[in-house]
């Protein structure tokens, strides 16, 4: 198997994995970061949980370990982005981890805050920025940071950060970097006709396909229950309370819904935070600082949440509405199961979604166990909600997040079982021009 020794990767490096305790490298770091040392553009394509962040965050300090520069004001090294203000503040903390024998420059660059502060910290130059694509143009727009020095470019999340809500955006800053650069793009998720917007971006790019795309997260237990609208309240309260419910996140379709929701659960004694788009930045760092800490129970989001966002021991993921965009479930059910641990997602669908759930099924060339609550809304609910023993079977080495803040040791290295390699079926029947998502 592949040490993290293996791959050349620099001694401060290694020192923070160990740190760290990371043993060995996920599949995903073992082939992405051996072409990404040798400048080679990527696209990397591996299931959600697998540390991707990391795939991309080791050879990028390692290249800036290598060859030292002294840094031009407003100028940036090494520019990541992403589609969320938390995933950007998130990818920010792991190269803070990563780097931190590295001494280097690091900000992150978000809307929903002053200015000033990030004015401040560009005007110096950096090593690392990870932004979110709106502020950056902002920024670049109004010349407090320039692009043409930087070396490497992340499009985290890829396939989203090219799609309609920020295609526009993404273009206009990638058009103001140097054309001798490295370009990493990495996802979960990558459907044909962004597959091909996205290689008109790379440069002769390695692809790294750990699984065929869209495959969901390993050790993730999937459920659909067929239900009228109306029921949906009352399944949601019984499966929150089974006793190994222990940190459920709970997506809804719209912002509205996920407010509703939450205060449904709030009447019912349910400790509860709801994060979407609407809300204040301050709004949202307490939801999701709340959820992590415990002291709120269950978070409710709409998409905004459902890519990249790394929250230690999430048990249960229910949609209570299925997303519209088939790839946004293989990104919300990812958000447990992650590095080994194992999850639960359940799903509701009531008949307005059936074909939601169709293409659900299409895009990850899976057929997901159906229960049918319509007949008998008050049926008990199954034991799938309920997976008892087991919930964290480590396999393999320990692991913890960066940061080393949450429940550490209690998750093991991703492993690598690819699941469902059936060849991905032709002709989806997603809806055509719906595939706006949710924006940071
Ligand atoms: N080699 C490793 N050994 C142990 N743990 C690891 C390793 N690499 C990453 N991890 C941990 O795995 C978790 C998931 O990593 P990460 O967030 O990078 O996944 P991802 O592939 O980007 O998922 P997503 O598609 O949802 O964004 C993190 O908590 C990270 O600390
Ligand atoms: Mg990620």
């Amino acid at each position: 198997m592949t040490q993290f020794s293996d791959l050349g990767l620099a001694e401060p490096l290694l020192r923070a994995l160990q740190e760290e305790g990371y043993d060995t490298p996920t599949p995903i770091q073992a082939r992405a970061i051996p072409a990404l040392l040798e400048g080679r553009d990527i696209l990397g394509i591996a299931q959600t949980g697998t540390g991707k962040t990391a795939a991309f965050a080791l050879p990028i300090i390692h290249r800036l370990l290598a060859n030292p520069v002294r840094l031009a004001p407003k100028t940036v090294r090494a520019l990541i982005m992403a589609p969320t203000r938390e995933l950007a503040a998130q990818i920010a903390e792991s190269f803070r981890t990563y780097g931190r024998f590295a001494k280097l420059n690091i900000a992150v660059v978000v809307g929903g805050v002053p200015h000033g502060g990030q004015i401040r910290a560009l005007s110096r130059g950096l090593d690392v920025l990870v932004a979110t694509p709106g502020r950056l143009l902002d920024h670049v727009e109004s010349g407090h940071c320039r692009l043409d020095h930087t070396e490497v470019v992340v499009l985290d999340e890829a396939d989203h950060m090219l799609d309609l809500g920020f295609v526009v955006p993404i273009r206009k800053i990638v058009s103001k970097l140097a054309m001798r650069r490295q370009s990493l793009f990495f996802s979960a998720t990558m459907p044909k006709e962004i597959a091909t917007l996205a290689g008109e971006m790379l440069r002769d790019p390695v692809r790294v396909e750990v699984t065929p795309v869209a495959t969901t997260a390993e050790r993730v237990t999937q459920q659909v229950y067929m239900i009228e609208g109306g029921g949906k309240r009352g399944l949601l309260l019984e499966i929150l309370s089974g006793k190994d419910v222990t940190r459920p996140i709970v997506f809804t379709r719209t912002k509205r819904g996920a407010d509703k929701v939450a205060e449904h659960l709030e009447t019912y004694g349910i400790s509860a935070a709801a994060i979407h788009g609407n809300k204040s930045q301050g709004q949202r760092e307490r939801a999701l600082d709340g959820f992590k800490t415990g002291k709120v129970r269950v978070l409710v989001a709409t998409d905004i949440a459902a890519r990249g966002i790394d929250v230690d021991a999430i048990s249960h993921v229910v949609n209570f509405e299925l997303p519209n965009v088939p790839e946004q479930y293989v990104h919300r059910i990812g958000r447990t199961a992650r590095a080994g641990a194992e999850g639960v997602a359940i799903s509701f669908c009531d008949r307005d979604e059936v074909a939601y759930l169709r293409d659900i099924e299409k895009v990850t060339r899976q057929k997901l166990p159906v229960i049918d609550r319509r007949a008998n809304p008050n049926a008990p609910v199954e034991e799938v909600a309920r997976p008892a023993q087991g919930q964290r079977r480590p396999q393999g080495g320990q692991q913890r997040r960066p940061g080393g803040g949450q429940g550490q040791g209690q998750r093991a290295a991703g492993g690598g079982r690819p699941q469902g390699q059936g060849a991905r079926s032709q002709g989806s029947a997603r809806p055509q021009g719906d595939r706006r998502q949710a924006r940071g």
